[in-house]
């Protein structure tokens, strides 16, 4: 029998029914105002809280990707107006702060042109944003999604670890087809994994381009994979609120041909709390970060149909070395005032942030609007 925490999910499967999609109860174990992980704010960042990010490890991923960012608001800021650093999904804000420090030490020529805004969907997390930059002298705005559309800007938007948090579906191939993967409330109010309705025919072709045979191809009856419905409308809307500029997702990810591989089956959705990850998606309701890795072969397709144009991907690990991690962390080395607790402790984050088994396995996915150079070739050109 269910306990009391599952309750809340037991009643809202009710109303739905007794089944719902798997994005549906995964868009609730987040996204949920009173019990989703984010959207109750009881998600917890950091070594001592339920995963750790980067920015919770210290400043080294807002320094070095501020000398990718620089060159692009110098080229913005060639044409008058305001200029905009966006980030989607900004968790605790730390960041967002790192970043403002960052540009408040380097002080650029149209630094007073600059405004952060920050977009995030759960009121209590907006909160701890507004602390955590409530010394920013950088204006810091929180619109809705519908604001930057209706008043689109210039500048940058930085995902950092969102789009592994918007809800996928879970597929499965039955009988030949690909059918989605429902929840279902049991008789006895536990929560059961149940073949549903084959998949429409757009999801079909969606997977069919990412080399997802219709018929399964190889695949054996019963193997089950994700993908995200929501990527579309996401980048839509983005894009939609970017008059000009470009935009950076950070995630752990894969190609199409690595994430549905065959071999791979049941997918890379896993669950988060207190640094244990949990196969167990669906155990205790709303305290677990639910978390898929991104698809880039589905972005980099997005990305022409949604008024993008793809710039392409790179590893963490690679992006941050391109941008000088190596000579920061020889830097550790040369005699100076720092104490050595300090430097041991940047020595570890560089080495956390590059290392392929751990953040420097993230993708950097870079995308503009069209008419403007790739981040990458505009650094080389004016760094
Ligand atoms: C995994 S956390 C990443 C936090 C932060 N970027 C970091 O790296 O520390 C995901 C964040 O995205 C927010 N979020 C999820 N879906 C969102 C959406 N559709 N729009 C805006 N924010 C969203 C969550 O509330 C949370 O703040």
């Amino acid at each position: 029998m269910a306990d009391n925490s599952e309750l809340w999910l037991q009643q809202l499967l009710t109303q739905h029914g007794g089944r719902a999609s798997f994005a549906v109860v995964m868009d609730w174990l987040l996204n949920d105002s009173q019990h989703g992980f984010y959207g109750s704010g009881r998600c917890c960042f950091g070594p001592r809280g339920d995963f750790v990010t980067a920015p919770s490890l210290g400043s080294g991923l807002a320094d070095l990707l501020l000398k990718q960012l620089i060159p692009c608001f110098d080229l913005l800021s060639e044409q008058p107006g305001k200029l905009s650093l966006i980030e989607w999904g900004p968790g605790n804000g730390l960041l967002a702060l790192q970043l403002v420090e960052a540009l408040l030490a380097l002080s650029p020529p149209w630094l007073a042109r600059l405004e952060i805004l920050l977009l995030e969907s759960s009121a209590p997390l907006r909160m701890v944003q507004q602390e955590t930059l409530k010394n920013s002298t950088i204006p810091c705005y929180w619109p809705e999604p519908d604001e930057l559309v209706n008043e689109p800007r210039r500048g940058i938007v930085l995902a950092h670890e969102l789009l592994d948090a918007l809800p996928v579906e879970r597929f499965v191939l039955f009988q030949g087809n690909w059918h989605g993967l429902d929840v279902v409330l049991s008789s006895k109010g536990e929560f059961e994994w149940q073949t549903g309705r084959p998949l429409a025919a757009k999801s079909v072709e969606q997977l069919a381009a990412m080399g997802l045979e219709t018929n399964g191809g190889n695949r054996p009856e019963g193997w089950c994979s994700e993908w995200c419905p929501s990527l579309e409308p996401w980048l839509q809307q983005v894009r939609q609120g970017l008059q000009q500029g470009w935009l950076l997702t950070i995630d752990y990810g894969h190609p199409a041909k690595r994430y549905y591989a065959p071999t791979r089956d049941g997918g890379t959705l896993l669950a988060y709390r207190a640094q244990i990850a949990s196969p167990e998606l669906l155990a205790e309701p709303g305290s677990w970060d639910i978390t898929a890795h991104v698809c880039n072969t589905l972005v980099e397709q997005l990305a022409t149909t949604t008024g993008w144009c793809w710039q392409g991907a790179e590893l963490q690990g690679e992006a941050l070395l391109r941008l000088g991690l190596a000579q920061l962390w020889s830097e550790l080395s040369t005699p100076g005032n720092a104490p050595i607790s300090w430097r041991l402790a940047r020595r570890e984050e560089y080495q956390r942030l590059v290392d392929p088994y751990q953040l420097g396995g993230f993708w950097w996915l870079q995308l503009c609007t069209p008419g403007l150079p790739g981040m990458v070739p505009l650094l080389s050109v004016t760094g």
